[in-house]
């Protein structure tokens, strides 16, 4: 089946960048496709229950349909983007439907979601201030192809910020080089890059500018495993600087840091002289608006896994305190250990989400409320229900266009306990 061409109506979009079609009473993934379309789609995967497939024709447009500003993207080429052919807006609406259908789906609510564009990029392009390359074997630069590993060149990528594109490392060769991380920081104008080599030996770095700090990744297997990269660069946020090492968490979109920490001190409205936890912390971003609000009578603890991001996180925070910088994993267990006091918790945990028994032991704390950070609607709604099986309920959550022209959205949710405290 795969290569087969199928006739396809498509319908409303899916998690991940595709919409939905049927064929012969099988869902198929449609990429580069619109709800409404009629399109022409050759199959690229098969399933035994779905078919994913690329739309090659369009014999219906729907009124959304723009052509891509991205000369990469489209079937079979740069995996980065996946709404590229869909006008600003509609991508948000993309998006807000993808949200509310995994809210309905995981967590059997009805909610009605908004996706709210951030300052910082008025046409969906120059936004993203990191970008990792892929290198082929023979020192050429690019992006993954979408669900493959191998390497679409690019000689540009759209999407990448203009502080990104001026370092140029699509447009040289880097040979014995795995993979390229360029780095831009928004407000302080630095630029770092982190590179991959492929083997042991002497890397010849192809870009030359005074101002870029560069550093490998450790090879597997070398005594410096445990080392973190060292170059990074300083960003603004929130009104303070930060020192974000090597591949150390940041958001990537330039208005991202300061919309969030926004909605999160509004949602959590927190109070002189409380107690919060701040966990997945990073380098301190929402520990250090946690604690301007809480004062120096209340306490913050943060917890983050990844050793430069808790040393990041010490220095960034190192005027505050009643902040505390914890090394470590958070899960159920660490929270069952400490109890720490909480009558707020920041949650902003990778992809996978936090998952029903962490949720259950930061229930158990009896926070007034926990301000959740997502980067995945689905784990969102995952986890949302496991907070509804222990007595918190959603009572506002916001979302925000962070990732124009992908399928990503961040959300920001509100639980608060179901009664009184
Ligand atoms: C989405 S980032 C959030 C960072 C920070 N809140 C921010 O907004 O800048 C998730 C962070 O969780 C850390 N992390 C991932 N798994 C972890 C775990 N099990 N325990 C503690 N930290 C973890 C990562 O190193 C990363 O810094």
């Amino acid at each position: 089946m795969v290569g087969a061409v199928l006739e396809l109506d498509v319908g409303a979009p899916g998690h991940g960048g595709f919409c939905v079609a049927r064929h012969d009473g099988r869902a198929v993934f449609v990429r580069h496709a619109l709800p409404g379309e009629r399109v022409r789609a050759a199959v690229t995967e098969q399933r035994r229950s779905y078919l994913r497939a690329d739309a090659v024709e369009v014999t219906r447009a729907s009124p959304d349909r723009v052509t891509p500003p991205c000369r990469y993207a489209g079937p079979g080429r740069c995996g980065g983007c996946d709404w590229q052919h869909v006008r600003l807006d509609a991508q948000r609406r993309l998006k807000a439907t993808v949200v509310a259908e995994q809210l309905r789906r995981l967590a059997g609510l009805d909610v009605e979601v908004v996706v709210e564009p951030v300052s910082g990029s008025s046409d969906g392009l120059g936004w993203r201030t990191r970008v990792a390359f892929a290198v082929r074997p023979d020192g050429v630069v690019g992006l993954r192809r979408h669900r493959s590993h191998a390497v679409q060149p690019v000689g540009r990528c759209l999407i990448a910020s203009p502080g990104v594109e001026a370092v140029g490392a699509e447009r040289v060769r880097w040979p014995g080089v795995a993979a390229v991380e360029v780095i831009a920081s928004a407000g302080a104008g630095e630029r770092a890059v982190i590179v991959t080599p492929r083997r042991r030996g002497r890397i010849a770095v192809p870009v030359s500018d005074p101002e870029l700090a560069v550093s490998f990744t450790p090879l597997p297997g070398s005594r410096r495993r445990s080392r973190p990269a060292r170059a990074g660069v300083h960003e603004v946020a929130a009104g303070r600087r930060w020192q974000v090492s090597g591949t150390g968490f940041w958001q990537v979109h330039p208005g991202a840091a300061d919309v969030l920490v926004e909605a999160v001190a509004q949602m959590l409205q927190p109070r002189p002289g409380e107690t919060a936890i701040d966990l997945y912390s990073g380098v301190g971003l929402f520990a250090a608006v946690l604690a301007r609000h809480v004062g120096p009578a209340g306490s913050v603890v943060a917890v983050e896994a990844a050793a430069s991001a808790v040393a990041d996180a010490r220095h960034n925070l190192a005027d505050l305190p009643q902040v505390q910088v914890r090394r470590g994993r958070v899960d159920a267990a660490a929270v069952d250990r400490w109890r720490p006091a909480a009558d707020l918790v920041v949650l902003d945990p990778p992809r996978s989400g936090a998952g029903p028994t962490l949720v259950a032991a930061l229930a158990g704390l009896r926070p007034r409320a926990v301000a959740y950070v997502a980067c995945d609607p689905a784990a969102l709604a995952r986890d949302v229900a496991a907070f509804a099986a222990a007595d918190y309920r959603l009572s506002r959550l916001r979302a925000f266009d962070l990732f124009p022209m992908t399928a990503h959205v961040e959300c920001v949710a509100l639980l608060a306990p179901d009664g009184p405290r």
